[in-house]
Formats: C-alpha cells, sequence, structure tokens
C-alpha cells in the first residue's frame, strides 16, 4: 500500500470514529486542514509535524498514568510507557548530543519551569538540606524551612529583554518565572541590534545571578554560548539556554561550535513542535550534576507524563536524526535569508538588517507607517499568516507593536526554496504597501486599517497558486 492509501485511510477512519461521536470535532478537524492548506504559514513558532509524528499521538497510550520516570514509576503497569520514554530520551541525547535528556514536559514553558526547580534544588535546596544533615525536605524543621523558603524568593536571574526577543518565561514579571526570580534583563546594541556580550558580562558583574538565560523568541541572530558560559561562568551563574526556537537548527547541525548550545549550557530547555517539526511539546536536556533534579519534574511541577505525546517525540526525533532533517534545516537558514533579501530589495527596515536563523523581523511602522496589530490583519486578510511583535525599544508597546515576526520553517517543509521566498516578499511587500492606517476620532488608529481595492484578492490568488504547487501533507486525500 502506498503512503498516500494509508495515510488517507488512517485519517478517513479517524474522522468517521469521531464523527460518529461528536461530528462537530470531526468537521472541526477537517476546517483546521483545509485552513493550513490555504494559508501561506510564517508563523516562526510553528510548522507541519508529519503523519507518522501525528498518529502516534492518537492512541491507548494516553489512557495511562505515570507519574515519576523510567523504573520510578508511582504507578503500576508501566513497562510500555517505560519503553516509549526511554527511547524519546535515548533519541533526544543522540540528536543533540546531550548527557540526559527529560522527555516529559508538557510545552515550552512547562520544560522552563522544570528547569527552574532543578537550579533552585542543586544551588539552594540541596545546600540547605545538606547543611541540616538531612535528605529531604520534609525533614527540615519549621525554622529551617520557612529559611529555605526564603531563600528561594531572594534568588536573581538575569535574561534577555522582552523587547529585544527574550520570552515572557525568562523572568518577567506576568509569569511565574517572575514572581520566583528578581530579574534583570539585557537588551541589544541600540544602533546594530545585536546582542551586546560586554553588556551582558558588566550586567552579569553586577547583578550577580544564580541563573543566566539565553535564548529567545525574536532575535533573528544567532548566538555564541561560549561567550554566554564564560560570562556565566565568572560570576557563578548558571546557564540555562531556551533554544525553543532554534531547536531544529540545532539538531540539524546548522548550528555548530559555539553556536550550538548544548555542549555549554548547564542546562538547555526546549519545545519540540516550533523548527523540530515534533508533537507540541517541551523537553529538558542537562549536564549530570543537574539530571537528578530534572528527573523530578513530575510530580515537582509537571502534571502527570502524556505517553502518547511523548511516543510522538520519540517518532519526531528518530526524524530529526536523519540525513535528510540537515538539509531541512539548512534550508530553513537559507530561506529565511532569501525572505530577508526579498524585503530588503523591495525596501523594507528589518531589525538587525536581515538574519541568520529561521526567523526575520520586519519592522512595520518605519517600512510602511503601520503598526504590528494593523500589518497582521492585513498580511492575514491576503492568506498569509504571520504574528505582530514587538521590536527593540517598540515605540507602540507589546500589543500593538511596530514588527510583524516571520519564520520560515513551515513553508520550507512545504519543499518551498529562496525563489518562492522571493515571492513571498513580494506577496508581503505589496500587502503593506497598499495598506494604510484608518483614522478614528482621536487620531490615527493602531488597529484599524483599509487595504487598496483588489490588493487582498489578488494577493490571496497568488499565494493559493503557490500552496498549490507545494501541498501540505499530499498523502492525505480527505
Ligand atoms: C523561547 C520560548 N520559550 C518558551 C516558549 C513556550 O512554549 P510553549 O508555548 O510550548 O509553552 C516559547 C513559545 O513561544 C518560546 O518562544
Amino acid at each position: 500500500m502506498s503512503d498516500t492509501s494509508r495515510a488517507t485511510d488512517a485519517y478517513r477512519a479517524l474522522l468517521d470514529v469521531v464523527a460518529a461521536v461528536e461530528p462537530t470535532i470531526a468537521d472541526a478537524i477537517r476546517g483546521e486542514l483545509d485552513n493550513q492548506r490555504h494559508q501561506l504559514k510564517l508563523i516562526a513558532s510553528e510548522n507541519y509535524a508529519s503523519p507518522a509524528t501525528l498518529l502516534a499521538m492518537g492512541t491507548w497510550l494516553s489512557d495511562k498514568y505515570a507519574e515519576g520516570t523510567v523504573g520510578h514509576r508511582f504507578y503500576a503497569g508501566c513497562e510500555y510507557v517505560d519503553v516509549v520514554e526511554a527511547r524519546a530520551a535515548e533519541l533526544a541525547r543522540q540528536v543533540f548530543g546531550a548527557p540526559h535528556a527529560y522527555v516529559q514536559p508538557h510545552s515550552g514553558i512547562d520544560a522552563n519551569l522544570v528547569a527552574y526547580w532543578a537550579i533552585l534544588a542543586q544551588r539552594v535546596e540541596q545546600p540547605a538540606l545538606d547543611e541540616a544533615g538531612v535528605r529531604h525536605v520534609n525533614d527540615l524543621d519549621d525554622a529551617a524551612w520557612a529559611k529555605l523558603r526564603r531563600a528561594f524568593g531572594e534568588q536573581r536571574m538575569l535574561g534577555m529583554s522582552l523587547d529585544a526577543g527574550g520570552h515572557l518565561t525568562h523572568g518577567f514579571r506576568p509569569n511565574i518565572s517572575g514572581k520566583l526570580f528578581d530579574q534583570r534583563s539585557y537588551g541589544t546594541d541600540p544602533e546594530t541590534g545585536l546582542l551586546d556580550y560586554a553588556e551582558v558580562r558588566r550586567l552579569a558583574h553586577e547583578v550577580r545571578p544564580l541563573v543566566i538565560v539565553a535564548g529567545y523568541s525574536a532575535y533573528p541572530r544567532r548566538i555564541d554560548f561560549a561567550a554566554m558560559r564564560e560570562i556565566a561562568d565568572e560570576v557563578g551563574a548558571t546557564l540555562m539556554v531556551d533554544m525553543a526556537h532554534f531547536a531544529g537548527l540545532v539538531a540539524g547541525k546548522v548550528m555548530t561550535g559555539d553556536e550550538d548550545p548544548v555542549p555549554f549550557a548547564h542546562i538547555t530547555t526546549t519545545t519540540t513542535h516550533k523548527s523540530l517539526r515534533g508533537p507540541r511539546g517541551g523537553l529538558v536536556l542537562c549536564q549530570p550534576e543537574l539530571a537528578e533534579f530534572v528527573d523530578k519534574g513530575c510530580p515537582m511541577v509537571l502534571g502527570g507524563p502524556l505517553p502518547h505525546v511523548m511516543a510522538a517525540k520519540a517518532v519526531a526525533l528518530a526524524e530529526a536524526a536523519r540525513p535528510e532533517f540537515r538539509d531541512y534545516a539548512h534550508a530553513i537558514v537559507d530561506n529565511a535569508r532569501a525572505l530577508a533579501e526579498g524585503l530588503l530589495r523591495r525596501g523594507a527596515t528589518l531589525v538587525t538588517g536581515g538574519t541568520d536563523n529561521h526567523l526575520v523581523l520586519l519592522d512595520v511602522a518605519s517600512s510602511y507607517g503601520l503598526t504590528g496589530r494593523q500589518a497582521e490583519s492585513a498580511l492575514l486578510d491576503a492568506g498569509v499568516v504571520t504574528n505582530r511583535n514587538a521590536i527593540p525599544r517598540d515605540p507602540n508597546g507589546a500589543w500593538y507593536t511596530s514588527g510583524v515576526r516571520l519564520g520560515t520553517p513551515a513553508l520550507t517543509t512545504l519543499g518551498m526554496g529562496p525563489s518562492e521566498m522571493d515571492e513571498v516578499a513580494d506577496l508581503i511587500d505589496t500587502t503593506l504597501r497598499a495598506t494604510t492606517r484608518a483614522s478614528g476620532p482621536s487620531g490615527p488608529s493602531k488597529a484599524k486599517y483599509t487595504v487598496a481595492d483588489g490588493v487582498v484578492e489578488r494577493t490571496r490568488a497568488r499565494a493559493a497558486e503557490l500552496l498549490e504547487k507545494f501541498p501540505l501533507y499530499p498523502e492525505i486525500v480527505l
């Protein structure tokens, strides 16, 4: 049986079985595929997982409780979940060259929380237990416990600022990490938009943080992790790298040497669903000295593991271990460069002037006189899905923003290359040039806009033509 008929049969059967119980859900599943097939997906944090990865999630592995870790469960009957988790962890270690992998986190945020608690457990809790001469927090007397709880709250973190491209979980107040740690952030150079390592070093010496976090959601450049580790060592900090966005580029050996975080970080976290192209989820990699603390993620901060998702992580990691994945990862970066060059040639302004990873940050305020919110909406009307994003020192704030973030992992999965990226650059530029800010009673609106007649229709038609040449899941015919 061909791949086409196998995948088609599998999904037809799945939809029939679901529809027999709740047709609304079967219709929504079909509708989502239809949407994804008819939009140019440029959201830098999204991708298309393979049918094998997706199918691995739809099984009875979901029905098993498996708190604990491989061989040390709080529930009986976990022998097959152990097989799944052990294989996923083995593949993660292999793909990233890491001494230890923990594959239970349900998402990137959860992976970061596991990492923070593991660092606190190793650096703050364990010394307190050692000092008291006990093995477990339950054995501390009330005074020692109160002192330890205060000590947790006194720890400092240094992370990348939000408007330079950092993530909310890197110590910002709206997130639990900002309530847990006293956070200071480093930004980027106002002239070049690039990370300034001398400034990170200066701040690290001033702040003396327990943890330095490197990694980003919206920084279009690579990081020198050897330099970050050197700084961390100078001040006795634990270096944590959140490679949620660029894990696929690490797995695919685009980022090697000083650009590969895994050998330099004490602990590395990631999502599995962005450039890594796996199921929605997270994982943690760490040096041996942190392993015992990381493995306590569930039930320390995580709910029960999702064995069906760990199975899908194993499938996706097996795909990432193949030589083709390296070609894919390199193509992501070639495409991002082509997209950036296409936009620059048409006169747009990009944060840092370009890219050397998978994402491009388009400054729509200086390029087109729009807010990010207006640009995002106009592009969606035209069949191009992006997300608005703050740019460094953004005058429009985090809600309206002045930027739009564009990423190439998804279109690269469809097989598009640099010439298609030039066409995509033209679609974006044409749409945004035809978009103007609407005016309200109190001046120019930050949300409302108009697009010149016919532009949306013409752009949609061109996007559809492109997508017809590079169909999503051609092996699935519903
Ligand atoms: C750098 C970074 N870390 C963590 C996350 C959170 O991932 P998740 O949405 O899977 O919790 C994101 C998601 O956007 C991210 O960009």
